[in-house]
Parts: structure tokens; sequence; C-alpha cells
């Protein structure tokens, strides 16, 4: 299949729209990172994105909406709770898990009563549902397994010959994926950290928002997860991470000590590569979330292209905006962790 990048200008939005209700799969710019999108109540257009991007069948999608309106039949209802997060933080980087509606198809929800639904603020794709695009599912739009594309061109190198289109819309703003809390139950859980931080919903929602065990660690063997993209080894580049957590100058003496090896990189916070006896490729400043995020996926990409095989990480707080960073990069370093 010869795939086409196009401009995302009014006829490029337009051409995704066709190819969108007419079945076929498009990558699209969000404000999180690109993504593939199907029409969320089509099977056969559903299937198209998890055969392209090699996709474990039972990780279930999000489903884009462009106003509440459009919810109607894909959730079997909006709860309380949701009501709330959504005129707080919607449009945005926020994803609600609520009770399934009939209209999404199965190949959605992957065998699950719940759906996850979010209303995008990029502009592109307000333009997208004002020209009569349909509720479609999106999962980030690289090679499952490989880290999130937050550009046009890291989709390309990903996805050429899978899908007719690629529209380009510049960088991705948050740069990691949304926020994924569920409403579903009886108290709310965050499954996903994002850009909309757990304080925040918390604020808005006025009671504690517990935190799912699989999103600061490794799932036990046997243990299943809320969420069931957080089992899968994600965002993982080719080199083999480690995440060492100490000051600057405890990270700077271990990483000496292997500094003559060929393939050793850091990564590391603005400013600090000065500091360190290796190449290294940094991801926005220290104690800065919001940058980190920005930044940490075009980092991880940037060292494989770079060839680093031996990569020792900074690490990210815990808490704020950081944890979606810490949470994805745990996962690209398979869960190794060093305490210095
Ligand atoms: O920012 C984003 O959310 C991007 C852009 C394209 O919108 N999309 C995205 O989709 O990150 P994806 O498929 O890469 O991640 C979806 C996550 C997975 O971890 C999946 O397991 C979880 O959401 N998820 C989806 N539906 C769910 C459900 N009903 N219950 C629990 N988790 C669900
Ligand atoms: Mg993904």
């Amino acid at each position: 299949m010869k795939t086409e990048l196009l401009p995302a200008d009014h006829a490029g939005i337009q051409k995704a729209v066709e190819l969108l209700r007419q079945g076929e799969i498009v990558a699209i710019p969000t404000e999180t990172v690109y993504g593939i999108a199907a029409d969320a109540t089509n099977g056969t257009a559903v299937k198209k994105i998890f055969e392209a991007k090699g996709r474990p069948q039972d990780n279930p999608l999000i489903v884009h909406i462009g106003d509440l309106a459009m919810a109607e039949g894909l959730v079997a209802e909006i709860p309380p709770r949701a009501q709330k997060l959504a005129e707080a933080f919607w449009p945005g980087p926020m994803t609600i898990i609520m009770p399934r509606g009939p209209r999404v198809c199965d190949e959605v929800c992957a065998g699950l009563d719940s759906v996850g639904i979010r209303m995008p603020s990029h502009p592109v794709v307000r333009e997208f549902f004002r020209l009569g695009a349909v509720p479609f599912a999106a999962p980030s739009a690289n090679l499952s397994g490989s880290p999130s594309p937050t550009n046009a061109q890291d989709v390309f190198s990903d996805m050429n010959g899978r899908l007719p289109l690629i529209l380009d819309g510049g960088e991705s703003q948050v740069g990691v994926e949304s926020t994924v809390i569920s409403v579903a139950g009886d108290q709310p859980v965050l499954l996903r950290p994002g850009y909309i931080t757990k304080e925040q919903m918390e604020a808005v929602l006025g009671e504690e928002v517990l935190l799912s065990p699989a999103i600061l660690e490794k799932l036990k063997e046997g243990e299943r997860p809320r969420s069931p993209g957080m089992k899968y080894k994600h965002y993982a580049p080719k080199a083999n991470i480690t995440i060492l957590k100490g000051s600057l100058a405890q990270f700077a003496d271990h990483v000496k000590k292997a500094a003559d090896q060929p393939g050793v990189w850091c990564l590391c916070f603005d400013g600090e590569e000065k500091l360190l006896p290796v190449p290294c490729v940094t991801y926005g400043i220290k104690g800065d979330g919001v940058s980190q995020a920005h930044e940490l996926f075009r980092s991880l990409r940037e060292l494989d292209e770079r060839g680093a095989q031996t990569v020792y990480a900074r690490c990210p707080e815990l808490d704020g905006v950081s944890m979606a960073v810490y949470n994805r990069l745990i996962r690209a370093a398979a869960f190794r962790v060093v305490e210095l």
C-alpha cells in the first residue's frame, strides 16, 4: 500500500474524513501523540488498526468524540463523576472509562463491558469532526511496542506502507498519551497517568482517586492489570535502558565506570550533558514534568537513531505530570531501576 503524507490543511483533513467514513484507517495528530483512526462502530475498519500496528487483540482502544452528543449510544450512561471530569477537562488529554453502550463494535472493547472515551482539543481533530468525522477509535500511531509518535515523520517511519494517509499537523504539544481514569466502578481509579494529573482530578471530584498498582511498578506474576495496555512491553527502544535513582554526582560516578564500553549513552535533563562522560540525549528540564513529557518519546527514538546500545537514564519525580513520564520510562527500561 502507498502511504500518502499530507499537510493537515482543509484538503488533507477532508480526504481523511472521506477515508474514515469509507471504513479506512488514517493517521492524525492529536495534542497528546499521533493516532490511527477508524470508525468506532465498524468492526472491519477497527480490525485494520490492529493489523497495521501488530497490536494484541485483547488490548482495547479509546473512542474519540467531537462533542458530548456523540457519546450517545457509545456509553450506556454518563456517570456523574464522568460529567464533572468532562466539564473540567474536555476537550483535552483525558480518557474516561465508562459503561459500554451498544454502538461501539466488539473489536474496540476487546471483550470488556466498559469503553474509554476522549474528546481531543487539537485543532486538526476539531476540524476533522467539523468536516464530518464519525466517532473514531484511535490508538497511538506506532508499531506495537515502540515509543508513541509525536510528529508525522515518526509515524511515517513506523507506518509507511501500512495505511493510506498520514496527516501532518506538526508536533504534538503534550507528548505522552492521555490520562486514563475509570469511573465504571465504585471508586474512581487512575489507570494511566498523563498531562491531567491525579491531583487535578481529585480537586474536581472532591474525593480520592485510587492508583492502579501497575502504574509505578511491575505487576506481579499472574496479576491482571485493570488497563490491559499496562501489561505489554511498551515504549521500548532497541537500546537497553537502566534508570539510576540518585543525585547527579552519584549518576555521573556510576556512568564513569562504564564509559569506556562502546554504545553507552545517557538520557539526562537539559544542561546535565556537560557534566557526563558519555554522549547524551536530553529529555526536558529537571523537576519540570511538562517539558519532560513533551520530549520523552522523541528522545527515546533519537537514542535508537544514534545507535545507543546501553543507556543510563536520570529519574524523573513520581508526582504531577512527572508521574506520566516515570510510568513510560520504567516500561522503556523494562523496569530496570537502580538506587544509587
Ligand atoms: O492520548 C491518547 O490516549 C492516544 C491518542 C491517539 O488519543 N491514544 C492512545 O491509545 O494512547 P492506546 O491504544 O495507545 O492506549 C489506550 C490505553 C491502553 O492502555 C488500554 O489498555 C486502555 O487505554 N483502555 C482502553 N479501553 C479501556 C477499558 N475499557 N478499560 C481499561 N483500559 C482501557
Ligand atoms: Mg499506545
